[in-house]
């Protein structure tokens, strides 16, 4: 049987109109319009379509952003000095610093000098261990946008056994947390694989809900998944490029064989990709609405 297939661009786009509503009604009875800021550092191919896909999704909500690009050689002094900047901006309630940076920039530096009321990536060690305590805080996109897609497509969680793959801060580590906390969308056991599992095969076939961002193109195929079991592909992995030039798209999972077994799985492209966007967006209209006392 095929699987059904969890669509991460529906879910958005029913998650944008709540979020389009709810902008509009910010403007009219508050005069607020959230604001957003994204850095992008340099030419990565990957990072420049996100973030120009940040920006639009922003603009088309009615969100205020503003997109700074900058090149690769600049300094970490320059780049700390432009989040401070926006760290005291009273029109701007989201920063974005698009990972990865550079070499030659400390990336948890700059991460940790975001204001952590702005930081609607919840990548600052304040939102991280408030996340883990189970306090309300900006959650990471990628995970968030993972519990939204299993909540909203109706896959219990309860007492599953979920297995993640990849061990990641931005995606591996925060959806473990998430699923294990005591509340509706979480309560699962939870496993987490990664480069040094002894017996990863051993782990996926036991998973009712299968978690994958590991960043290499179709690992997980058909005989290392059991029957029914809900696939939730974090992958994203460039593999060529078309004849007009645009990149073609793999997740983790192979997509066509692991369909036939699963009872659910998310496509790559249209999966989480769309949905890690909206969180952005819920994200920046919390900090908004928090900016002006309003939660
Ligand atoms: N690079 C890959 N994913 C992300 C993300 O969610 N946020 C940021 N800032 N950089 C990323």
């Amino acid at each position: 049987m095929s699987a059904k297939i969890i669509s991460g661009t529906e879910t958005a786009k029913a998650i944008r109109e709540e979020l389009r509503a709810e902008v509009a009604r910010l403007k009219e009875q508050h005069d607020l319009v959230p604001g957003l800021v994204t850095v992008l550092v340099g030419e990565n191919p990957a990072s420049q379509s996100y973030v120009a896909a940040k920006n639009k999704t922003a603009h088309n909500l009615g969100i205020h952003s503003e997109q700074v690009t900058l090149s690769a050689d600049t300094s970490e002094e320059d780049l700390l000095a432009l989040v401070d900047k926006y760290n005291n901006d009273p029109a701007i309630h989201g920063i974005l610093v698009q990972l990865p940076l550079p070499g030659h920039i400390d990336e948890a530096k700059v991460l940790y000098a975001i204001d952590p009321e702005k930081d609607v990536d919840g990548f600052h060690p304040v939102n991280v261990g408030k996340m883990v305590l189970g306090e309300p805080c900006f959650l990471p996109c990628t995970p968030h946008g993972v519990l939204e897609l299993l909540q909203r497509s109706g896959v219990e969680t309860s007492g599953a056994e979920v297995v993640v793959v990849g061990r990641s801060n931005i995606v591996g580590k925060p959806v473990a947390n998430l699923m294990l906390q005591k509340r509706a969308g979480g309560n699962a056991t939870v496993t987490l694989c990664h480069t040094r599992t002894r017996d990863m095969d051993f782990h996926t076939r036991r998973a009712d809900i299968l978690i994958v961002a590991a960043g290499v193109a179709n690992m997980i195929k058909a005989d290392q998944v059991k029957e029914g079991v809900v696939v939730i592909d974090v992958g994203v992995n460039r593999i060529g490029k078309s004849e007009s030039g645009k990149a073609i798209l793999a997740g983790d999972v192979e997509f066509e064989s692991v369909k036939e077994k699963a009872a659910a799985i998310t496509p790559v492209p249209g999966g989480v990709g769309p949905m890690t966007i909206t969180m952005l967006m819920k994200n920046t209209v919390q900090a908004a609405r928090q900016s002006a006392g309003l939660e």
